[in-house]
């Protein structure tokens, strides 16, 4: 098989695959660490990011699922069931379609971005759409799975997060040492403690020296680990984190603690701020993706950055996900003109 052989192989040393694991791939991970010039110009700091939405569904949900789905297959199960503000079913739905399994998923009605959906739809999951937001459908999740014999595919089923740990391994892997800090969207609170124990496994086997400093950043309508109690209606335009009570909130606050690191939050305005400069470093990450960001300028602002040292932001999942989101804070639009050379001139006006 030429090229990248997805996470499952190339990890598989870290990884609980047996004799009996399905190969499952979509040759997910291996993901681009893009060097951003112009935050590092203006920060002082060695900026990357580590662009997730290059996955094969356009998501870091992709290192979890592969692992857990072929887990799940392994143990015989037939159908795997999640609760989703969209990424993660987008992927369940695909990596069940790879394996022969159904994927049943459950998302807050109204608020799961546009290519999620399709994602989904076009996949053949069975797709539950409820009056409730993601806490709720999660809540049910955990009522309904067992008895129905389906495995529950969220990141509370650990081969996710054991999955989802190859990212940090990946960045360490590319740098040749670990970040000194890693800045990093919070919903519901996974994907910061997988990369902490990925570092922290790379750091016990010697790999990397030292462990990079963890900043984990909330919504701030959604920010229940910051407020230090659960919010009964999150709200925030950047769907995917719109979460009022982190299944991981522990592990979360653990590896802030463990990393001198910690968990803040950023304002939706800020969030579509840093939307708007990634993009200008050549990539488009959607909206919670930006969070990351957002957190790095906030911290700059309040001096918390060290003039030289280097930093990895993670943005989380691809801008297409969401063209709603772009169109609306878009800050042109496009000029319809008649379709020949005059018009266009006249509409590019002292252009040149
Ligand atoms: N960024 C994106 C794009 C996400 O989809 C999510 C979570 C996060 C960040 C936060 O990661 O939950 O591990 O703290 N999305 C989940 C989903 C909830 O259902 O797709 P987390």
């Amino acid at each position: 098989r030429p090229g990248w052989p997805g996470i499952l192989e190339a990890y598989a040393s870290f990884l609980p695959v047996t004799e009996h694991t399905p190969r499952l791939t979509l040759h997910e991970g291996n993901t681009p660490l893009v060097y951003a010039d112009k935050l590092s110009e203006r920060l002082e700091c060695h900026v990357y990011l580590k662009f997730e939405g290059a996955n094969p569904t356009g998501s870091f949900k992709d290192r979890g699922m592969v692992v857990a789905v072929a887990k799940a297959k392994e143990a015989g199960k037939r159908v795997v069931i999640c609760a989703s503000t969209g990424n993660t079913s987008a992927s369940a739905a695909a990596y069940a379609a790879r394996a022969g399994l159904e994927a049943v998923i459950l998302i807050p009605h109204g608020y799961v971005a546009l290519g999620k959906l399709a994602q989904a739809v076009q996949y053949g999951a069975r797709i539950v759409a409820i009056r409730g937001n993601f806490d709720q459908a999660l809540a049910i999740v955990r009522e309904v799975a067992e008895p129905l014999g389906m495995e529950v595919v969220n990141s509370i089923n650990p081969y996710r997060l054991m999955g989802q740990q190859t990212a940090a391994f990946e960045i360490c892997d590319t740098l040749g040492r670990a970040p000194d800090a890693l800045y990093i969207p919070v919903g519901n609170a996974g994907n910061i403690s997988a990369y902490w124990m990925g570092f922290t496994r790379y750091y016990e086997e010697k790999r990397i020296h030292a462990r990079p400093k963890m900043f984990g950043f909330e919504a701030e309508g959604a920010a229940a680990i910051v407020r230090g109690e659960p919010i009964a209606h999150p709200e925030t335009f950047a769907t995917a984190i719109r979460i009022g009570n982190p299944a991981s909130w522990d592990k979360a606050v653990r590896a802030a603690q463990e990393s001198g690191g910690a968990i803040d939050c950023v304002t939706d305005e800020a969030i579509a701020e840093a939307y708007r400069l990634i993009a200008q470093e050549g990539v488009f990450a959607e909206p919670a993706s930006a969070a990351s960001v957002a957190g790095l300028l906030k911290r700059h602002r309040e001096g918390g950055l060290t003039r030289g040292e280097t930093v990895v932001c993670v943005l989380t999942g691809n801008g297409l996900k969401d063209p709603d989101s772009a169109m609306r804070l878009a800050s042109q639009e496009a000029l319809v003109v008649d379709g020949d050379p005059d018009a266009v001139r006249r509409a590019l006006g002292g252009l040149s």
